[in-house]
């Protein structure tokens, strides 16, 4: 466990998964968070659970693919919370399609979430980050591994992310860090499909012979936020269990 008394998170995609877990692990870690998704409800519901008294969990509506959104959810965190330390956007869709049957609403809405979402939330933070600050970007094993059937519109914004994080670690350099994980196969909701369809074959090609558990990926969002990475900025951390290794 990280020390994050007196730190402030910014998480999207907050409702379930691997952000869900992230926002739990920073509050035990003793962090304020604050919780954004398009799933208001579920994040209502998680913000009360985690903390009752409403001091140090916050959430709001939002929807990634909106830049006004990303500018409502900012300043409310920074309303609510007084400043913004890490930011995690964890919004994410993963829809499938061979590319010649990919339509153009189909692409441009995996653009707008995972890519424009991205883009929106970090551009509104980065001046009212507090130095010393930290974002995260999650990429994918979809990024690296040549290519991954079915999603090569998820595939071509995990690809963008790397790129995207990297320019953010020069341009925000000293002030803020910018990294990014790449997930492999993680139980969430998100690739319940996948696990049902081909999750043995999954394991079997996984030297560690499971699916990852999201609180493995915000373990590791953690340790990237955290001083135990102070020289580490413009890296990607692959965390799949060794079914890739970059
Ligand atoms: N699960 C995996 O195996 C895996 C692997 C690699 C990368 N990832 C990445 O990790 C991130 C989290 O994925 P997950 O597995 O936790 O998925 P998930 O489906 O469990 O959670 C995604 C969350 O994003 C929210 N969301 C979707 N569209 C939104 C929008 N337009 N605006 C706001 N919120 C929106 C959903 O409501 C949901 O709460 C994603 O970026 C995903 O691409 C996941």
């Amino acid at each position: 466990m990280f020390e994050f008394a007196e730190k402030v998170l910014l998480v999207t995609g907050a409702a379930s998964g691997i952000g869900r877990a992230t926002a739990e692990y920073f509050f035990k870690c003793g962090a304020s968070v604050f919780l954004a998704d398009l799933n208001s409800n579920v994040v209502a519901e998680l913000a009360a659970k985690l903390d009752p008294t409403g001091s140090r969990v916050a959430s709001m509506k939002y929807d990634a693919g909106h830049s006004t959104d990303a500018k409502s959810v900012v300043d409310a965190c920074v309303s609510r919370f007084g400043e913004i330390d890490f930011l995690v956007p964890c919004a994410g869709i993963y829809d499938e399609n061979l590319i010649e049957n990919i339509s153009d609403e189909q692409w441009l809405r995996t653009m707008s979430v995972n890519l424009n979402g991205v883009f929106y939330i970090v551009r509104q933070a980065i001046p009212v980050m507090s130095d010393g600050g930290a974002i995260v970007n999650m990429a994918s094993q979809a990024a690296h591994l040549g290519g991954s059937i079915t999603h090569g519109h998820y595939g071509a914004t995990k690809g963008a992310i790397l790129a995207f994080t990297r320019t953010l670690a020069k341009e925000l350099g000293p002030r803020i860090r910018a990294n990014a994980v790449s997930p492999g196969s993680i139980e969430t909701p998100m690739i319940s499909r996948n696990i049902a369809t081909r999750g043995e074959e999954i394991v079997s090609r996984t030297p560690l012979r499971r699916l990852g558990k999201p609180e493995e990926i915000a373990s590791v969002i953690a340790f990237l936020c955290s001083d135990a990475a102070s020289f580490v900025t413009g890296e990607t951390i692959l965390v799949n269990g060794g079914a890739y290794m970059g």
